[in-house]
């Protein structure tokens, strides 16, 4: 049995008003609904965290507008402005670093990671993938969906899962299930899942910040109730 050195949940940082809560990143690339979805939860006192920091990968996107509106202070680490994948990288690591973070989420990050990021955050940063992995791994929105729809598949939905070095495939943590209906375009099905995704992703993160994970194979088991 693995369990993580320094699993989620164990560390606590930053004394917010008197109280110690986990410290959340939240790295982001586009629309931001699922950082809203984050925010939300905090603000109605159903997910005990805070967001020292949202990184996007693209200036300019909605994502970051949230933040602002949330105070939330927010960085942008292009791709572009760093010579190798392992610099921009390693520019995220300092980032996060510099906020206190103790848990990473990426919402719609539509980067794949230098090692070094899953090496300084082991077992420490969860993603939201729009499919019941393992099926239609890889590819960003609205890919997963499209690919599902094609497929003929009945159920689809979202997957919240560590993330190690290899795409879409570290062990889930947890999932949610939604019809695909006759009538169903790629956008209305995104749509649903979208929808399943606001409400598993917070979810997801209070799990793991409170139930202990432990990693067995490619199990996530948490302590019983
Ligand atoms: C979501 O469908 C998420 O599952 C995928 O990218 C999309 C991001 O949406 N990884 P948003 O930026 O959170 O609105």
């Amino acid at each position: 049995m693995a369990e993580p050195e320094s699993g989620a949940g164990r560390e606590e940082t930053a004394a917010v008003d008197g109280q110690r809560l986990p410290t959340l990143g939240v790295l982001v690339s586009g629309r931001g609904s699922n950082l809203r979805a984050i925010l939300d939860a905090i603000e109605r006192g159903e997910l005990p965290a805070r967001v020292s920091i949202v990184i996007s990968s693209r200036a300019g996107v909605p994502a970051l507008d949230i933040a602002a509106a949330h105070g939330i202070p927010a960085r942008v680490i292009a791709p572009r402005d760093y010579p190798s994948r392992a610099e921009e990288g390693a520019a995220i690591v300092a980032a996060l670093r510099g906020a206190g973070v103790n848990l990473v989420v990426l919402a719609g990050f539509a980067r794949i990671f230098d090692p070094c990021v899953v090496r300084a955050y082991p077992y420490r940063i969860l993603n939201i993938h729009p499919s019941l992995l393992p099926a239609f791994a890889g590819g960003m929105a609205p890919k997963p969906q499209a690919d599902a729809l094609a497929a003929g598949v009945k159920l689809s939905g979202c997957t919240v899962h560590f993330v190690t070095d290899e795409v879409d495939a570290g062990p889930i943590i947890a999932q949610a299930a939604v019809p695909v209906l006759d009538d169903d375009t790629v956008e209305r099905l995104a749509e649903r899942i979208l929808a399943a995704e606001h409400q598993l992703l917070p979810t997801a993160i209070r799990h793991v910040l409170e139930g202990h994970p432990r990693i067995e194979g490619k199990r996530v088991l948490f302590d019983q109730e």
